[in-house]
């Protein structure tokens, strides 16, 4: 991640004046969206991107000669090459289009269990024996497919465990990834304790041993500058909607040639080359993981939000959120009785602080917060092993975005003081 000293800067106030959506009340107060780890605000330009793609270029893709076909189609692919371009792909053929993050991994897993059950390259084939490795940081969407797997498989999940102060503990890597490890997959930041993950050391494990490795990017891409290239992970799985996009639209990316190896996904028009009652064969990728009428409009919107983000430019978003996070960090520990989980500095760390007032329920934490306009998340951040390891059932959540100032800050640290005089 980048010195934020060498970094350009934003200006909170005129990011804000892009996104109508903050200027409007909540309970009769003006609101504070802290809850862009969740889902993003989406700027003026993608809102008008999406209705303009309604209203002047409505068709379906890649299967129109006629001319408002040729225009979706080209709107459609040109925001597949922008978002190669955002995370450093090498091309667009790279990017496969998704519903979101969870259905990019699923598509992954997906693979793995047709080159199992149906041969295929020797790589996706798992049985008893081999092994996926996970972490216990993880999103449900990075548990569940690999539970499924291995369950249909025979396969063993095993997973890297979480240390007192919320990073990813390493120290078992060598043991835990060995010759058997088929696949490492796991969180780049989490989206409960924000914490950034190392990349090198795993990946370099992973390789000594032929595993392919995945992140789940959902809440660093939309973050901080992403290139795949440099990273040198096999894929990354990511989502439109936190990054300021439609909801509906997220991505796959995968190496050209580890792609070009994967069985088809979803079945239907489109992913196919010649199809006879007897026998189908598939095009090439990213075609033949996106059956069906594609979320278009999505894409085109996804394909704004990159433009958007590009013009403010991510190392100007890193900056800023790291800022705040350090700015939040101190002001919460201000806070009588308030424990944050995750680590205690900004160093390798997002802008996602959840935290937990002592002996007062996170639900009536988030009610009292929404009578004041605050909107923060509540519950397990569908992150139960995170809540059990450290011994609660839910938490507070409140995550920055580009958008977000530092009297924002000030207004949850009185927000909170507000929850301990309702419930002190
Ligand atoms: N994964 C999203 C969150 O963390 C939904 O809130």
């Amino acid at each position: 991640m980048m010195d934020t000293l060498t970094a350009p800067s934003l200006d909170p106030a005129t990011v804000r004046a892009d996104f109508p959506i903050l200027s409007r009340q909540v309970n009769g107060h003006p609101m504070v969206y802290l809850d862009s780890g969740n889902t993003s605000q989406k700027p003026q330009p993608v809102l008008d991107a999406v209705a303009e793609h309604y209203a002047r270029h409505n068709a379906n893709v890649s299967r129109s000669v006629h001319t408002v076909g040729t225009e979706a189609t080209e709107a459609y692919e040109g925001a597949r090459a922008k978002l190669a371009r955002f995370i450093g792909a090498p091309g667009p053929d790279q990017v496969v289009f998704t519903k979101n993050s969870t259905e990019a991994i699923n598509l992954v897993a997906y693979a793995f269990l047709a080159a199992s059950v149906g041969g295929g390259d020797p790589r996706f084939r798992l049985g008893p024996g081999d092994q996926v490795v996970i972490s216990e940081m993880e999103h449900h969407s990075n548990i569940v497919p690999w539970q499924l797997l291995c369950e249909r498989t025979g396969a063993t999940l095993r997973w890297f465990g979480i240390t007192d102060d919320g990073r990813l503990d390493l120290s078992d890597l060598d043991t835990l990834v060995d010759e058997r490890t088929k696949l490492v997959s796991y969180v780049h930041m989490s989206n409960i304790l924000g914490t950034i993950n190392p990349t090198e050391p795993v990946l370099a494990r992973a390789r000594e041993v032929g595993a392919l490795v995945l992140l789940d990017c959902s809440q660093s891409v939309p973050h901080a500058p992403m290139d795949v290239t440099a990273l040198g992970a096999d894929f990354i799985a990511f989502t439109g909607h936190k990054m300021c996009g439609p909801t509906g639209i997220g991505a796959l990316w995968g190496r050209g040639e580890v792609l070009a190896a994967m069985p088809p996904f979803l079945g239907g028009g489109s992913m196919i080359e010649t199809v006879t009652m007897e026998k189908t064969t598939y095009a090439a990728p990213p075609t033949r993981f996106e059956a069906g009428t594609p979320p278009i409009a999505q894409a085109v919107g996804l394909g704004a939000a990159v433009d958007y983000l590009s013009g403010v430019d991510m190392r100007a978003v890193r900056a800023h959120e790291q800022q705040l996070t350090g700015y939040a960090l101190d002001a919460l520990q201000t806070v009588p009785d308030l424990r944050i989980f995750g680590p205690a500095t900004t160093e390798a760390r997002g802008g996602i602080i959840s935290f937990a007032l002592a002996g007062i329920h996170p639900h009536d934490v988030g009610q009292v917060l929404d009578g004041q306009g605050i909107e923060v998340r509540v519950g397990h951040h569908c992150a139960r092993p995170v809540c059990a390891r450290f011994g609660v059932a839910s938490t507070t959540r409140a995550s920055f975005y580009l958008y977000n100032t530092t009297a924002e800050v000030d207004a949850l640290v009185r927000g909170l003081e507000q929850v301990r005089k309702v419930f002190g």
